[in-house]
Parts: structure tokens; sequence; C-alpha cells
């Protein structure tokens, strides 16, 4: 039988902060889910304030946000540039669960970067620096022949991260747990609070 403390902070509707019940949430993803539990969609806005989304993987969180990789000069990295603020969604179609959070990014530290790009497999390591990602490729055969020459020239040596991969961290202000109820009457549990590092609040929202 779970601890009832432990059952507090793991459940939003109960809980005074949203990280506790994010780690219960996601520890139960990640057995339910058949793949990928960390899957999400990742909005951005673009120059002329049109919204873009997309999948990414959530390859870290904690106390300072939500962390995923990608490369700095792909759409999403300009419009970031640009607008260094986004939305993210993850759907637990197992549970009939949803996690959304927004705001402001920010970029993780080099170490943090080299650490995780250093843990992908190799085939990974080259094709970022084949890809040149969200840019027009003229033929798969283009792509294959970038890879098959980056892996001659790396040879049996490290492969160093690019400058243009990175990795960024969306800080949440605001927080909603929703999770599937009878008859549409889902529960939707939010948190709010007005920068990072200060008190959350927290409300119920109609469904
Ligand atoms: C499940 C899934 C996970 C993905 N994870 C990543 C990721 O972590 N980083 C990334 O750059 N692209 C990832 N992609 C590819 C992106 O969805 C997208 O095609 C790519 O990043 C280019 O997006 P952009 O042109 O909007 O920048 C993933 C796609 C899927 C379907």
């Amino acid at each position: 039988m779970e601890h009832p403390a432990r059952l507090t902070i793991g459940d939003p509707a109960t809980a005074n902060e949203p990280l506790g019940p994010f780690e219960a949430w996601f520890a139960e993803a990640k057995k339910s889910e058949p793949r990928d539990p960390d899957a999400m969609a990742l909005a951005t806005v673009d120059a002329d304030g049109l919204p873009n989304v997309r999948m990414v993987l959530l390859k870290g969180w904690g106390p300072d946000g939500f962390v995923f990789f990608t490369n700095s000069e792909s759409a999403k990295g300009n419009e970031l540039a640009k607008h260094p603020k986004a939305a993210l969604v993850l759907y637990w179609k197992s549970l009939s669960r949803q996690f959304r959070a927004r705001g402001p990014i920010e970029q993780v530290s080099s170490k943090e970067a080299d650490d995780y790009f250093h843990s992908r497999e190799r085939g990974s390591q080259i094709g970022a620096w084949a890809s040149q990602q969200s840019r027009p490729l003229a033929s798969r055969e283009t792509l294959e022949q970038d890879v098959a020459d980056r892996t001659e020239k790396f040879g049996d040596g490290p492969v160093p991260r690019p400058a243009h991969w990175l990795g960024y961290r969306l800080v949440p202000l605001e927080i909603e747990f929703w999770s599937e109820m009878p008859f549409r009457l889902h529960q939707r549990i939010q948190f709010m609070r007005s920068a990072a590092g200060t008190e959350w609040t927290k409300r119920r929202l109609y469904p």
C-alpha cells in the first residue's frame, strides 16, 4: 500500500506543487505505454505569430523545467531564437491522461548537452552532423552519402557535439494535469506561478 504522504505528493488534486504529481504520472506512463512515454508535442511560434508544433522527446526534467534536444538551426530552433517561449503536451493514451506545460525557454549548459549527446548511439551522433534539420534535402542519397563521408572522417575517434546541436529547457509557469472521467466530466488541475522559483498556486478548471 502506498504511503499517504507519497500519495498526496503524487496526486495533482491534493499536491501543492506540480513536480511530485508529474513524477508519479510519468513513472506510471513508463510502465503502461507501449512505447515513447517521453514523446511530447512542442509548440512554438514563428516570426509571423503562426504556431508550429512537432514531437520531441523529453530527455530530462526537474525543478528547473523540461529538457529536450534539437538542432538550433532547425525551424523550431529559429523560432525559439526569436521567441524563446513554448508549450508542450504529453498524452498517455494507456492512462487517459494529458500533461501540459507552458513557459519561457532557456538553453541547457554545454556540459549537459555534451553528456546527453555522447550517451546516444554513435550512428545518431554522426546523424546529427549530417542532418541540416528542416532545410530542403535534394535526395535521400545526398543524406546517405553525407553520413558515409562523416563516418569515414570520424573513423574510430570520438564524435564531438556539433555547435548547433543544443538542449533547451522549458521553464514552466503554467502546468495542467488532465485525467479522463466518465461523461466527459474530466478532471483538470492547473498550477500557475509568476516566475521560476516562486510559489505555485492551484485551481480546478471546468472540463
Ligand atoms: C516520437 C518523435 C520524437 C521526436 N523527437 C525529436 C527530438 O527529440 N528532437 C528533434 O529535434 N526532433 C525530434 N523528432 C522529429 C521532430 O518531430 C521534427 O520532425 C524535427 O525536429 C524538425 O522539426 P522542425 O522543422 O519543426 O524544427 C521526433 C519525432 C517523433 C515522431
